[in-house]
């Protein structure tokens, strides 16, 4: 018999405050009209005092629990995914194991950027499969809000605060058939690494510092580096992207969903789309879209769900999920 990481449900948390375009365009030189169609972005939620990428993550991970009826006692592996961490250290993982009260295991923080989740799946995907745990929860937070600059009309339209989780159980089967995790690859290419980055941190300046982004270089990566992953974890699965129910895509940019399931071939109604609602919240992107499209039922037990994403780094990533 084979270990598969079976995907058990999902949940989500975003922060209560929802900023419009229109309150952007109060404190710097934008309009409704330029992100609605630059970006396909309408509101975002912005976390207010009290609410951080740990208390997020906390109330995503409870829900997610709740969804498969379990509690934190029956989690031994919390693989986060976050750019925005409460603390430099301890890993915002180990506060949100003490929160769920899921003692003893195994719980870090994964760091690339929006493809931090498509790597945190990645990676408990190989524990779960060599035995070193048997149920986790992968968990994508953020609090971008808080590393913007908010007088950059180029960046700080763009993204958005926001948590979701999704819990992984090692299961086992050999039927063809059977849910779980089929493929995943995932990549990086460090000489990019200067087109998306944070012009601080606790080694070089001392203070946290704020995103800095040439925007057109990174869309045009985007597109290509995301369309030769899908093929890759299609070739991998044997599949082919008519097979998939569902495409899960990072929610960077309306124009880069759109193009790359054009390169795909794609309807556009295959493609889960929430960028217009939570704007960019980089690791919490993928997890948040999967569980507003499992809650809503478009997602359904044995459909094929592409999940994929690109980000700082450069890194890109996707996965191939039997729900
Ligand atoms: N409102 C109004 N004008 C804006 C603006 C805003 N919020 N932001 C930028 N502009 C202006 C620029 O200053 C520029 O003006 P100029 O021509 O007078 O210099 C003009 O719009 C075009 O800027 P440019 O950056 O070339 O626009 P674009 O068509 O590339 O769209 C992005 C900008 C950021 C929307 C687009 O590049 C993008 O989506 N990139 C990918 C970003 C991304 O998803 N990153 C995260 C990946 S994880």
């Amino acid at each position: 018999m084979t270990l598969r990481s079976v995907l058990t449900g999902t949940g989500s948390s975003l922060p209560v405050r929802i900023v419009t375009n229109a309150e952007l365009a109060e404190k710097v030189d934008t309009s409704d009209e330029w992100i609605v169609e630059r970006t396909g972005i309408r509101t975002r939620h912005i976390a207010d005092e009290g609410e951080t990428t740990a208390t997020l993550a906390t109330d995503a991970a409870r829900n997610a629990l709740e969804a498969v009826g379990l509690t934190g006692a029956d989690i031994d592996l919390i693989v986060l995914a976050t750019a925005t961490p409460d603390q430099t250290f301890p890993a915002t993982a180990t506060i949100v194991q003490e929160a769920i009260g899921a003692r003893g295991g195994i719980a870090f923080d994964v760091a690339a950027v929006c493809s931090g989740f498509v790597y945190a799946v990645g990676v408990a995907d190989s524990m779960l499969r060599t035995g070193m745990a048997k149920r986790a929860l992968v968990i994508g937070s953020e609090t971008f809000s808080r590393i913007l600059d908010w007088e950059d009309r180029a960046t700080c339209v763009l993204f958005g605060d926001g948590a979701g989780a999704i819990v992984l159980e090692a299961r086992e089967s050999d039927a063809a058939d059977a849910p779980g995790i089929l493929a995943t690859r995932l990549h990086a290419d460090g000489a990019h690494n200067q087109l998306l980055y944070v012009d601080g941190g606790a080694s070089t300046t001392g203070e946290i510092g704020k995103l800095r982004m040439k925007g057109r270089e990174v869309f045009r990566h985007a597109v290509n580096n995301l369309a030769s992953v899908l093929g890759e974890v299609l070739g991998d699965a044997g599949f082919t992207a008519d097979d998939i129910d569902w495409l899960v895509p990072h929610q960077a940019n309306a124009r880069i969903l759109d193009a790359t399931a054009r390169k795909l071939n794609m309807p556009a109604e295959k493609v889960v789309v929430t960028v217009d609602r939570h704007a960019n919240t980089s690791a919490a992107s993928v997890p948040l879209a999967l569980d507003v499209a499992m809650r809503d039922g478009r997602i359904k037990p044995g459909d094929l769900v592409m999940i994929e994403a690109m980000g700082g780094g450069f890194t890109w990533g996707a996965s191939l999920i039997r729900i």
